[in-house]
């Protein structure tokens, strides 16, 4: 066995699902799964129901999670085709933006280049006030997250430029998009992006074997577009699952009659460790490469507060298979599942407490932060 003692891990997109849908997941049971894949800081998209789209709902959510968080949560604002900018009063609370302009599970997709145009310029209109999320403004905006793919991420890519606003891309999966990102950094536009476990490890040859468990948004992307992201690795500023966990039988798996259309999401938040660790194992990745893209991007590109005394105990040569029956996510499975994998979490270290060990969860609901919450009542 070989103990490695590591930062604890920021997933930076995941969906928790409270309020509205905690059949599939709550603030407790996510960031339960959270600690076993030794995260320490998630992220949580605004695609609930009702949608995290004005102050008076991150502040609901913000009090609910409060009272279950088990790791620290920051909270993402959402943009809604009718509440147009609602969020802004209360911006600073959030972690960030997100902006759905292509297809996804929920309501929340913006297909307007009018309104698109409103909320680079609002966003970027606060931001030159109190400033972008950093050393010097610890109560400044986080950035704009779009779910921006093939034709929609250029329209994105020049907003943000127009506007001055800094852009983040989540879940890049495409040859055509890592390259256009990879030119834009060249070209100095103040764009990062993200890529998940799964679109690095699964490609469309697994479709046959998945089914429904393999439909996410974006779609599994084919083994040119799985090499491309690994060709780029150097333009890839950080890895986040899009933990966006639906039932079994949401999926269509065990009930009789199935669903017309399934949900498209999977789980991830708790297997991002070990599949990253296995690579590292068969030399795809260094750690510092993983490191560099499970803690230090994300912490600056989301300027979240540092976590004393947090860390992780990963034995690193642990090799097991793995099950959907050892998931503590909500609804119980992995898109992994009968996958071997190197690297198992022993203990999470969380603020001096020792919050998971061997399997269990020790910290009580609530001992987790919710990030930013102060911004507003210091100013
Ligand atoms: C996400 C979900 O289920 O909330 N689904 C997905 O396939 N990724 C939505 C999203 O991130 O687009
Ligand atoms: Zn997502």
């Amino acid at each position: 066995m070989t103990l490695l003692r590591l930062p604890g891990l920021v997933d930076a997109h995941v969906h928790l699902r409270e309020p509205g849908y905690e059949h599939k997941e709550d603030f407790y049971s996510g960031t339960v799964a959270a600690l076993a894949g030794g995260v320490t800081t998630v992220l949580d998209m605004p695609n609930t129901q009702p949608p995290t789209a004005t102050p008076a709902l991150l502040q609901d959510k913000a009090r609910r999670a409060a009272a279950k968080v088990v790791c620290d949560v920051g909270i993402f604002a959402g943009a809604t085709n009718n509440e147009i900018d609602a969020y802004l009063p209360a911006a600073q609370t959030a972690c960030g933006l997100k902006i759905y302009v292509s297809d996804t599970f929920g309501s929340l997709r913006i297909d307007d280049l009018g309104l698109l145009h409103r909320l680079f310029r609002t966003w970027g209109e606060k931001g030159a006030q109190v400033g972008y999320r950093d050393a010097q403004h610890p109560h400044g905006l986080g950035p704009v997250a779009v779910h921006a793919e093939e034709l929609m991420l250029p329209v994105c890519l020049a907003l943000s430029d127009l506007y001055d606003v800094p852009l983040h891309i989540v879940h890049v999966t495409r040859r055509s998009e890592i390259e256009l990102i990879r030119r834009a950094k060249a070209h100095n536009y103040r764009v990062t992006c993200e890529v998940t476990p799964h679109h690095l490890f699964l490609s469309t040859e697994d479709l046959s074997r998945l089914g429904t468990l393999g439909d996410m948004r974006p779609r599994l992307a084919t083994p040119d577009d799985v090499a491309a992201l690994w060709e780029n690795l150097e333009t890839i500023d950080i890895f986040a699952t899009d933990h966006a966990p639906h039932t079994l039988a949401e999926k269509g798996i065990g009930v009789a009659t199935p669903p017309v259309a399934p949900p498209p999401g999977v789980p991830g938040v708790e297997t991002m460790l070990p599949l990253l660790l296995t690579a590292v194992h068969a030399n795809r990745l260094t750690l510092d490469q993983v490191l560099a893209r499970c803690v230090t991007a994300p912490q600056k590109l989301y300027g979240l507060p540092v976590q004393p005394d947090t860390y992780i105990e990963v034995d690193v040569d642990a090799e097991y298979v793995l099950q959907n029956a050892a998931m503590k996510t909500r609804v119980g499975w992995t898109p992994f599942a009968d996958i071997p994998v190197f690297g198992r979490v022993e203990r999470v270290h969380l603020r001096g407490q020792v919050v998971y060990e061997a399997g269990q969860v020790l910290a009580a609901p609530g001992s987790g932060h919710v990030l930013f919450q102060d911004a507003l009542a210091d100013q």
